[in-house]
């Protein structure tokens, strides 16, 4: 990012902004983290393998102690200007994990952007004090421009996107990637599967970026059951189109149901409601998951949910063993511990170590 204005970055298509995030190592892993883009399927694999081997050394004590020794020498900021309790918390646990110590702003009310400091001072000064910054906005491109900004400055380190406004949640999609692997292992993996997003498509950023993600898979059939206001948005169909992957978009989602290997239910995003209550006229009664709809689930598939969710997945399916919202809510622990330790460069060094 530092051979290249921000004007003529900022104007390239996405896969082409990728080479400018990656480590400059070349292990292929990223530095910045900013979209769904910059993985594909080799990289996940590798922060998969990661994520299985940081869970599986942290089970001994020797072990857990040996993770906090790792990276004992950084630093993180949490910046999380939306609210947030899974995604700070479990980026909070990853970095205790790996012995980093960690501060934290999660309202800018209390920080001196209050006094009127723009974004980019903010950034600049916990550059100053940390190594990486895991931050959260609500505007669409900040962490972007953070991480071009810090690139270019004298304390260059990672930002992590933690959610950028309605575009991108790419943590949260390594996570859900993570789950379905798990889900999938003594299955045929991920390939071949059907997965059906369910709520409001229109501006749930994790839907965005977990979409992207599964087009690194071959085979996978992704299927869009929203009202029709909700539904998925034209840069998500245009990518899905593009990349020849076979999608449907429809509004019954008992018959999605029926075809699927992964239900993922989400949450209607009202804060995103240009007049208030807005969301509240949208007819979502048959987009909700309940006792119907899990008698119709096929054995082995799986129900999925970023959280936190309302009445769009009734507590009746909460102990059914196809509910994977809580494992799923776990494994976002081991998989951000694991792009942390790699965007660091402790990829091989845990690989290998001795547990
Ligand atoms: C999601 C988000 O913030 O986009 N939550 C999360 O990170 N687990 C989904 C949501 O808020 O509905």
């Amino acid at each position: 990012m530092t051979d290249i204005t921000w004007n003529d970055y900022a104007a390239l298509p996405l896969e082409a902004k990728c080479q400018y995030l990656a480590r400059p190592e070349g292990d292929g892993m990223p530095y910045h983290t900013l979209f769904a883009q910059q993985f594909d399927r080799e990289i996940l694999e590798r922060l998969c393998a990661l994520a299985n081997r940081i869970r599986f050394i942290n089970k001994s004590k020797e072990g857990a102690l040996y993770l906090k020794s790792v990276l004992a020498h950084k630093r993180a900021m949490l910046y999380f200007s939306q609210p947030s309790s899974r995604t700070f918390l479990s980026h909070l646990a990853a970095c205790q994990i790996l012995g980093i110590t960690t501060g934290s702003v999660r309202d800018a009310a209390t920080s001196s952007e209050f006094k009127g400091e723009s974004h980019e001072d903010s950034i600049r000064t916990f550059s100053s004090y940390f190594d990486m910054i895991i931050m959260r906005s609500p505007e669409k491109g900040l962490a972007e421009k953070m991480a071009w900004e810090l690139s270019n400055s004298d304390r260059p380190i990672p930002i992590l996107n933690a959610g950028s406004g309605k575009d991108q949640h790419p943590t949260q999609a390594l996570l859900d990637i993570y789950t379905l692997m798990r889900s999938f292992e003594k299955n045929g993996g991920i390939d071949g599967k059907t997965v059906t997003f369910c709520g409001d498509l229109m501006r749930g950023r994790t839907v965005r970026s977990l979409s992207y993600l599964l087009t690194n898979f071959r085979n996978v059939r992704q299927v869009f059951v929203a009202p029709q206001e909700l539904q998925v948005p034209a840069d998500v169909v245009m990518v899905l189109a593009k990349k020849g992957v076979d999608f449907e978009v429809t509004d019954d989602l008992k018959a999605a149901v029926k075809t699927s290997d992964a239900v993922y239910m989400t949450r209607i995003q009202d804060e995103w409601d240009s007049a208030k209550g807005a969301s509240a006229k949208i007819d979502n009664g048959r987009f909700k998951f309940g006792a119907e709809e899990l008698a119709l689930l096929k054995s082995d598939a799986i129900i999925m949910h970023p959280l936190p969710r309302r009445d769009e997945i009734a507590t009746c399916c909460d102990n059914d063993p196809r509910a994977m919202y809580w494992r799923q809510m776990r494994n976002g622990m081991w998989i951000r511990a694991a792009l942390i330790a790699a965007t660091f460069g402790f990829e091989k060094t845990l690989m290998n170590c001795g547990y």
